[in-house]
């Protein structure tokens, strides 16, 4: 299977270890284990219960208490439409391998995540890209959707809050978007690895507005524990049955200690998603005077999500102002080329509050040393 080198991918390995102050990050700033052992009131420094676990391959579709714990977050779902994969990532990826081969069709709704287009290109679909526009507020434009759509079409793909722009489709728009589905038949494939981090009211998940509703998501991002590598399918059971047929072949399970710790997360929830609000909430502030201040800058103001899309109005490309940026000053952003969008670059916004202060300073100084806050 030949598939196309992964954007953002490649410029977090070329960059990541290499930057003083990392605003590309997408996670809201990682736990650590003890963080999250101290989260959830454990008091032992190994859980009894964790030391004891014998490492089998455990429950093959994750354990019925994490699986339980997950479909708690959805109205009307329970344990039997939840499925646990290898992050957010590895749920994609099998949702595209279930439903998808050569001949069908998928619209994809971008900027998004490089695997809501490439994947399925990968596997011989067609692939229409509907783009998101500034001067919509990066929402989608839904009769542009439906002029998409043809009887061929699989699955409308979106992510719901938007990577990279912080856009967040309201439920009006995702039963737009299902009724658009539904006129042909398809699937909505709603990437929500970002829900738990709206700066205000959340939106519906897309499985409690569609019955052919798929959402993917993981512990990566609001619960702050990428390193997990835990993820999640929701959706009607008879699919999940179909993505096991797969996931037979690729995954087997998914590893009990993490199936573990992301059950203590959620037990933790309440904790754990105050502080990603506190961090993403107060974070924005920051940015958001930030580029008020900030002649040559301009965004839509993030209402989810963990990233801006920010447009400079300064004569270089993305790439060649992110590489500047890097080198001059140590500050990482990720250029808007390496998510197929030139002339934004993407403002990671979920670090820790002094990482962020931090790097923005010194871009305000690198800034003004071109002559470019006038
Ligand atoms: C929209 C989107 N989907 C999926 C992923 C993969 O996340 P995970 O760590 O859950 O595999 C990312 C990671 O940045 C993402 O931004």
């Amino acid at each position: 299977m030949k598939i196309e080198p992964f954007g953002v991918e490649q410029w977090m390995n070329a960059w990541e270890t290499k930057c003083d102050l990392n605003l590309a990050e997408t996670c809201v700033a990682s736990l650590t284990l003890a963080e999250l052992m101290q989260m959830a009131g454990t008091t032992q420094q190994m859980p009894a219960d964790l030391a004891a676990m014998q490492m089998t391959y455990g429950e093959i579709r994750g354990s019925a208490r994490l699986r339980g714990l997950v479909a708690a977050g959805f109205a009307g779902q329970g344990a039997q439409n939840v499925l646990i994969t290898h992050g957010t990532i590895g749920a994609n990826h099998m949702v595209y391998q279930t439903l998808v081969g050569a001949g069908d069709h998928v619209v994809a709704i971008t900027p998004t995540y490089q695997q809501h287009t490439a994947i399925p290109r990968s596997l011989g679909a067609d692939v229409t890209e509907v783009a998101l526009r500034e001067e919509s507020g990066w929402l989608p434009d839904w009769d542009a959707v439906a002029a998409a759509v043809t009887p061929a079409t699989k699955i409308i793909a979106l992510t719901n809050p938007n990577n990279p722009t912080g856009a967040l489709i309201d439920r009006d728009g995702l039963e737009r978007v299902s009724e658009i589905a539904k006129s042909v038949g398809a699937w909505v494939l709603c990437d929500e690895v970002y829900r738990g981090t709206e700066q205000h009211t959340p939106v519906p998940s897309i499985v409690e507005v569609y019955d052919k509703g798929i959402s993917t998501g993981s512990t990566s991002k609001a619960y702050s524990l990428a390193g997990l590598r835990l993820g999640w399918i929701v959706g009607p059971e008879p699919l999940l049955d179909d993505c096991e047929v797969h996931r037979d072949y690729t995954t087997i399970s998914v590893g009990m200690v993490d199936d573990y710790f992301a059950a203590m997360a959620f037990d933790a929830k309440d904790v754990i998603l105050e502080r990603a609000h506190d961090i993403t909430r107060g974070n924005l502030a920051v940015l958001d005077a930030w580029i008020g201040a900030e002649p040559k800058a301009r965004y839509v103001k993030p209402k989810a999500g963990t990233t801006a899309f920010v447009a400079f109005d300064v004569p270089m490309k993305s790439y060649d102002l992110c590489v500047a940026l890097l080198q001059d000053t140590g500050v990482m952003f990720t250029p808007g080329s390496s998510l197929g969008v030139e002339g934004y670059v993407r403002i990671g916004f979920a670090c820790y509050p002094e990482v962020l202060k931090a790097g923005l300073a010194k871009v305000s100084d690198w800034l003004a040393s071109q002559g470019w806050r006038r």
